[in-house]
């Protein structure tokens, strides 16, 4: 059920349900973080293993402070500079915080997002609210109400139209004075660097990663999925039937082979490739296809996160 009405949703949530969440980046699935039932029952519907922890979502600094018991330097010069926004933070977590929500890990990942009526809602809550992406394990996330419902039809979910950044939060660990990168997200990490000086990169691609959570399979439709430079070339060895080219920013050729052509940012602006990305991918997967077929983006800004979640979709 979609609805805008904020009543409806804060009673939801005080009964311990699940609800439907608009966040810049992705819609969540959220629940109330004291309640430890709520919180076990994201993990069920969602069929997400209990060793994979989830983002606590706050309305101010005060409130994330509250759930930690240290708050580095450079995590309050990031906290200043980019929140509200989408970045996650990996900080000691204190008692308040159940091991439930962390997969008994000692840190919590914390952001405060830049949405009206997510902070709308958070304001009129005297809890903070854990959320993941509201997809079942391994699949598309969300990026419009009407996703969420197609995957939850049951849960109340709040409209607050589409996302605007239209991936997942960056999220930024902290190993004494470093800053360490966890995962490409909605901020660049030349964006990052700009802020607090070189950082350091674990994430899944790099060979450091150690993270749990960081399954390879991700943002997966139910078709093949292929991501090359090559659209075309690709093309020319698959035998694959029905298959669809989704393209960076121009179709190359029109090929009478493919089923269908999308363009994911006609600007070429890497912003609004993520914008469109994960909807591209509902959109094309809805479509009964044997395979997709995707154009790589260039390896900086905001096309290494889209590679990062291109190649987690085209795992197998
Ligand atoms: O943009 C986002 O971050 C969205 C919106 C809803 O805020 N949320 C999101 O949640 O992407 P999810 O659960 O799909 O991804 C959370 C990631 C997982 O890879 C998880 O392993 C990691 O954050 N994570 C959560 N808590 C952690 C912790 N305490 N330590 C390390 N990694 C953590
Ligand atoms: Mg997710």
């Amino acid at each position: 059920m979609i609805t805008k009405d904020l009543s409806i949703i804060c009673e939801r949530l005080k009964q311990g349900d699940l609800i439907g969440l608009p966040t810049e980046t992705v819609y969540g699935l959220a629940a109330n973080l004291f309640n430890s039932e709520a919180v076990s029952s994201i993990f069920r519907t969602k069929n997400r293993p209990t060793t994979n922890p989830i983002i606590v979502h706050v309305a101010s600094i005060s409130q994330a402070r509250a759930l930690v018991k240290r708050f580095p330097e450079k995590a309050t010069l990031l906290a200043k500079h980019f929140w509200p926004g989408p970045l996650t933070m990996i900080l000691p977590k204190n008692q308040t915080v159940s091991g439930l929500v962390t997969a008994e890990q000692e840190n919590v990942a914390i952001r405060i997002p830049n949405h009206q009526t997510a902070l709308s809602l958070l304001n009129q809550l005297d809890f903070p609210l854990v959320a993941p992406s509201a997809n079942p394990f391994n699949r598309i996330s969300p990026t419009t109400a009407e996703h969420v419902e197609s995957y939850f039809p049951a849960i109340y979910t709040l409209d607050g139209g589409p996302c605007t950044s239209g991936v997942e939060s960056t999220i930024v660990g902290f190993e004494g004075d470093e800053v360490v990168l966890l995962r490409h997200g909605a901020i660049s990490i030349e964006s990052i660097e700009a802020q607090v000086g070189r950082i350091l990169n674990r994430t899944a691609a790099s060979e450091h990663a150690s993270l749990p959570g960081q399954h390879k399979k991700h943002y997966a439709p139910t078709c093949s999925l292929i991501v090359t430079y090559e659209p075309l070339f690709m093309l020319s060895t698959v035998k694959q039937k029905k298959v669809g080219i989704l393209w960076f920013k121009s179709v190359q050729i029109e090929s009478i082979h493919v089923e269908v052509n999308l363009v994911l940012a006609p600007s070429g602006d890497l912003a609004e490739a993520a914008q469109n990305l994960f909807s591209a991918l509902h959109t094309l997967d809805k479509m009964g296809l044997d395979l997709i077929i995707v154009e790589r983006l260039p390896a900086h800004g905001l096309g290494n996160t889209i590679n990062d979640r291109l190649d987690r979709a085209a795992t197998q």
